[in-house]
């Protein structure tokens, strides 16, 4: 899907622009502006696949140079009633190409199909599901997904979906700042099939960073909309969007709830990378025991898919790193240190830490993390189910 900005200072050329926009499945509008200053604002923010530049406003020729300096690559195509010296400048400034006043939807179509970006969604392999999981609340797994997903947004330069799949307790939404999200997986799920069209109406796209974000239902008793007894048709919904997910993103990150109810085994199946996240404290690590003996044994999933989390890790503790992976007989993949002034600080003030403020320890370690999954190859299910050494089982 290719979000695409209208910046046309003529209103019926706007409308006409607007239906060819909703008249392509492949794309949506992602902003619209009838002044160049404010969508130059716009713009850097949203960040959209393609933007269209009327040449009727009299900076449209700066506002095509800001797009090029902040927004990289980005395609923008003119259109209004086009003087050659214009036609001459635009090609001059790098425009993709000109959409004639009056253009029907077959020549927005092959215009909008040139795109790299759309040329390569259809080439694209299933994307990766990365899931944050935890049969114990409390131990980071909301943090450190909406975290991964901007820094994996960020280090990719590709767009990150971010499903909060946690549908009785989501609140990745609040450390988005996204406070109470218009649409949720559960509008999704009551448009009936799950289709591209559905799906973009569902995602909102996070300013500041590469992040498209599906918001979990917005209250408990909604759940069951999507997950149960409230279900209009007796599908597996969750299924289903991270399947339309996976077609239009190279990587899907997943956050949960704590259980293990239909939701939560799809994802788990369907993930590629299961972050089970732990504490250094004997109730969360007593807990990782028994998912791990459920996740490995019960499930027969790999030592490549379920990677161990290590989270608010402390040399203060009286537990060190070594101890817990001899304790649960498995390694830990990841140590994310235990620093609140980050985490919490980030979290009261409903911004990921990730890309806005500076180097902290715990950034540090998210963002390796990120690198990580990024440069990892990950096979396919059916790999050998991991062993775990049995005779190392304090935590039970
Ligand atoms: N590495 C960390 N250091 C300090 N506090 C953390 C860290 N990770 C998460 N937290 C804090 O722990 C609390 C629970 O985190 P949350 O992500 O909501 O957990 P979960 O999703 O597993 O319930 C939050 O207050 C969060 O800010
Ligand atoms: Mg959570």
């Amino acid at each position: 899907m290719l979000g695409v900005f209208l910046v046309v200072a003529d209103a019926q050329l706007a409308e006409q622009l607007r239906a060819l926009v909703a008249a392509e499945a492949e794309c949506y509008l992602a902003g619209e502006e009838a002044d160049a200053a404010a969508a130059a604002v716009q713009i850097r923010q949203a960040r959209p696949d393609a933007v269209v530049l009327d040449l009727a406003l009299p900076d449209w020729g700066r506002l095509a140079e800001d797009i090029r300096r902040h927004g990289g690559d980005t395609p923008v195509f003119v259109t209004g009633r086009a003087s050659t010296g214009q036609l001459r400048e635009a090609m001059r400034l790098g425009i993709k190409g000109f959409v004639p006043p009056g253009a029907d939807a077959a020549l927005f179509r092959a215009l909008v199909r040139e795109l790299p970006e759309h040329r390569e969604s259809e080439e694209r392999v299933p994307g990766r599901v990365v899931c944050t999981f935890s049969s114990k609340g409390g131990v980071g797994k909301t943090t450190l997904a909406v975290n991964l997903a901007v820094a994996m947004g960020d280090l990719s330069s590709q767009w990150v979906a971010l499903a909060d799949l946690d549908l009785e307790h989501g609140n990745a939404a609040t450390l988005l700042g996204r406070g109470r999200p218009p649409v949720s997986v559960v509008e999704l799920c009551r448009t009936g099939a799950i289709t591209e069209t559905a799906l973009g109406a569902a995602l909102g796209r996070m300013s500041g960073c590469r992040v498209d974000f599906l918001a979990a239902p917005p209250s408990p008793e909604l759940a069951a909309q999507v997950e149960g007894e409230g279900r209009s048709e007796p599908r597996n919904y969750v299924a289903e969007i991270l399947e339309a997910l996976q077609r239009r993103y190279a990587w899907v990150v997943v956050d949960t709830g704590c259980h293990w109810r239909e939701s939560n085994l799809t994802v788990l199946e369907r993930a590629d990378i299961v972050l089970l996240v732990t504490t250094p404290d004997i109730l969360a690590l007593r807990n990782t025991a028994a998912s791990l003996e459920k996740l490995l044994e019960g499930f027969g999933y790999s030592q490549e898919k379920v990677r161990l989390v290590l989270n608010r890790h402390a040399a203060s503790l009286a537990v060190s790193i070594d101890n817990i992976s001899r304790g649960l007989g498995y390694p830990v993949s990841f140590v994310l240190p235990s620093d609140a002034v980050t985490a919490v600080s980030a979290a009261n003030q409903h911004s990921p830490f990730m890309g806005h403020r500076g180097r902290t320890p715990l950034s540090a370690g998210v963002q390796t993390m990120a690198e990580s999954l990024l440069g990892t190859r990950v096979s396919r299910p059916g790999t050998e189910s991991a062993t775990r050494r049995r005779w190392a089982l304090p935590f039970r």
